[in-house]
């Protein structure tokens, strides 16, 4: 048994991923032409996402981290988020991106917008690599999206089940009787 086979289908390919993540390099350069971007990947799941993104960035920038935690169920109702552990320094007057690996109910970005607007940078925009659009429960913008995907349980490349399978390099659905053998008390 492998990782592999817990996964249904392949969402998208190791390719696919790749191929978007330059075209998205090449719009973000276009934008922060003559700037030096800050790059702030939101932990765990944007690892792999910053990492490859940064590579295909040819101008010079900076990185740093951020984890937030949700509490969680309340957060699908509440919107609360908290700070696991904050950026290393200041971002006034700097050029932010904020880099995520999925929006889902958007109560993360949006939280982290506000929090990030209120330290006064110069600018602040967000990629994220992967958006569920029938999950939002709150309207954040987002400056760059890599693909749009329907609201199925997702993991590989960053994203995961019990902190498993991040390390796939592709995306897939995961096989539901993976989480259900798991949660269900009669399994
Ligand atoms: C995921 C993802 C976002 C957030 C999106 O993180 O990386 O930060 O959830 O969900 P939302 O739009 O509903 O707020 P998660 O809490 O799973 O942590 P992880 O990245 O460490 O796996």
């Amino acid at each position: 048994m492998t990782m592999h086979d817990d996964v249904a289908r392949i969402l998208l390919t190791e390719d696919q991923i790749q191929q978007r993540i330059v075209d998205l390099a090449n719009e973000i350069t276009t934008t922060y032409d003559g700037r030096q971007p800050l790059l702030i990947a939101v932990l765990k799941g944007s690892v792999l996402f910053m990492a490859d993104l940064m590579r295909s960035l040819p101008i010079a920038h900076a990185i740093d981290f951020l984890a937030t935690s949700s509490y969680g169920a309340a957060t699908e109702s509440t919107g609360v988020v908290r700070i696991l552990k904050d950026l290393d320094d200041p971002i006034e007057d700097k050029d932010v991106l904020i880099v995520e690996d999925i929006v889902d109910s958007g109560y993360t970005l949006h939280y982290l917008r506000e929090l990030l607007l209120a330290r006064r940078p110069a600018s602040l925009r967000i990629v994220t690599l992967l958006s569920k659009p029938a999950r939002r429960r709150i309207d954040v913008t987002i400056d760059w999206i890599g693909f749009e995907i329907p609201d199925e349980f997702v993991i590989g490349y960053g994203l995961d089940y019990n902190e498993h399978y991040r390390n796939l390099r592709y995306i897939g659905v995961l096989k539901p009787e993976v989480y259900l053998r798991t949660t269900d008390p009669a399994a």
